[in-house]
């Protein structure tokens, strides 16, 4: 029996998609009666329209809530923990968290100490799972990229300033409001990295060892929907039709990578944003058409169809394109280019090289990862 004969997929989470979604808050905490919440989200978003609309939806409902605007990009471990504390005080039977991934998943560890008096290094770092469920979690997404609002990934940063990966079914969101107008008012900036962090979750599900005829078809779908709309949404963010389709590809992206996990990309990207406070989705993205071309020997086929969604017909042609739409998101194409030198080589293969437990459809020697690195110089 081969891997495709057998598989399964897992979803836990009640999607609401399109433009003007937000609106649905008001009937969630109707229908599950909740009396008392806690939004988790960054200072910044805080006096946007987006948290007022918000807030005159909830005001709308018998729901209390409190807010915790603490949340900074790379989120710490001590942050959760605090947004953890002011949430059971509020005696909150529900955490929403709204942002970038970076709210989200902040929003999300921080539901799982609500219900689980544990310290989240020492189980990441031991590999412990969670005994209890977390507080229910409702995830609004602002940004297209991540896709924390539905999977059980919570990537945060250690007292040692390292990129630590809480991966639990119990901090899934029971909830994900996915409305694209939230995203109109996304940085450039932030609309390329998050747009790249898309075609990375797309393009390593569907190679990964894991991946399934369900999740390559939401990644093939994806892969093509970025092609065609992020330069789009780059260029103009207004334009709502674009940006509705990238939503559109980061939850296609996201349905597939939840079930098959990331690969070595993903992995090398955290050493880029701990050394070089690299954007997640530049970090992902610097590494992929060097490893589209080393992944191709044995995986021709896989390679051909991602090539093809992307409108190209083989692997060289692909690396190209992601070059290109790179430069035309003003995306760094070079680890010179964010700051790194020659001794930095050493330590990304060796932070990033993962020995066990690999995804990548191809294996890689610490030699052949060192000679990727150097062609990415
Ligand atoms: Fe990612």
């Amino acid at each position: 029996m081969t891997k495709d004969d057998f598989w399964g997929y897992s979803l836990k989470t009640k999607i609401f998609f399109g433009t003007g979604s937000l609106k649905k808050i008001g009937e969630i905490l109707k229908s599950e009666n909740v009396k008392r919440i806690t939004i988790v989200c960054g200072k910044s978003i805080e006096k946007t329209d987006i948290i007022r609309k918000l807030i005159k939806n909830i005001k709308k409902t018998k729901t209390k809530y409190v807010i915790f605007n603490k949340v900074e990009p790379n989120p710490k471990v001590t942050i959760c923990v605090e947004a953890s504390k002011i949430a059971r005080e509020f005696n909150s039977e529900y955490i929403l968290g709204i942002g970038g991934g970076s709210a989200l998943d902040t929003a999300k560890a921080s539901a799982a100490t609500c219900t689980n008096n544990v310290d989240l290094e020492d189980i990441i770092k031991n590999n412990i799972p969670l005994k209890n469920e977390a507080l229910p979690i409702i995830a609004i997404p602002t940004t297209s990229g991540t896709a924390s609002e539905i999977n059980k990934f919570s990537v945060l940063t250690s007292s040692a300033g390292k990129k630590i990966v809480l991966r639990d079914e119990k901090i899934i969101p029971k909830f994900a409001i996915i409305d694209p107008m939230l995203t109109v008012s996304c940085p450039k900036r932030t609309t390329a990295a998050a747009g790249l962090d898309t075609i990375s979750h797309a393009i390593e599900s569907y190679w990964s060892k894991k991946a399934n005829p369900l999740t390559k078809l939401f990644c093939i779908e994806s892969m093509k929907i970025s092609n065609k709309w992020l330069e789009k949404a780059y260029k103009d963010g207004g334009n709502i039709k674009a940006r509705e389709e990238m939503s559109k590809a980061s939850l296609y992206a996201g349905l597939g990578f939840s079930n098959t996990g990331t690969t070595d990309v993903h992995k090398l990207s955290y050493t880029l944003t701990e050394k070089f406070g690299l954007e997640h989705g530049f970090a992902c993205a610097i590494f992929l058409p060097e490893y589209v071309k080393f992944n191709e020997k044995g995986n021709n086929k896989t390679l051909k169809e991602i090539a093809q969604a992307f409108g190209e017909r083989n692997a060289k042609e692909l690396a190209k394109r992601l070059m290109q739409i790179m430069r035309n998101v003003n995306a760094p194409t070079s680890l010179r280019e964010i700051g790194a030198k020659e001794k930095d080589v050493e330590f990304i293969v060796n932070e990033g090289y993962s020995e066990n437990k690999r995804n990548n459809p191809r294996n890689i020697t610490k030699k052949q990862l060192r000679e990727i690195i150097r062609k990415i110089m």
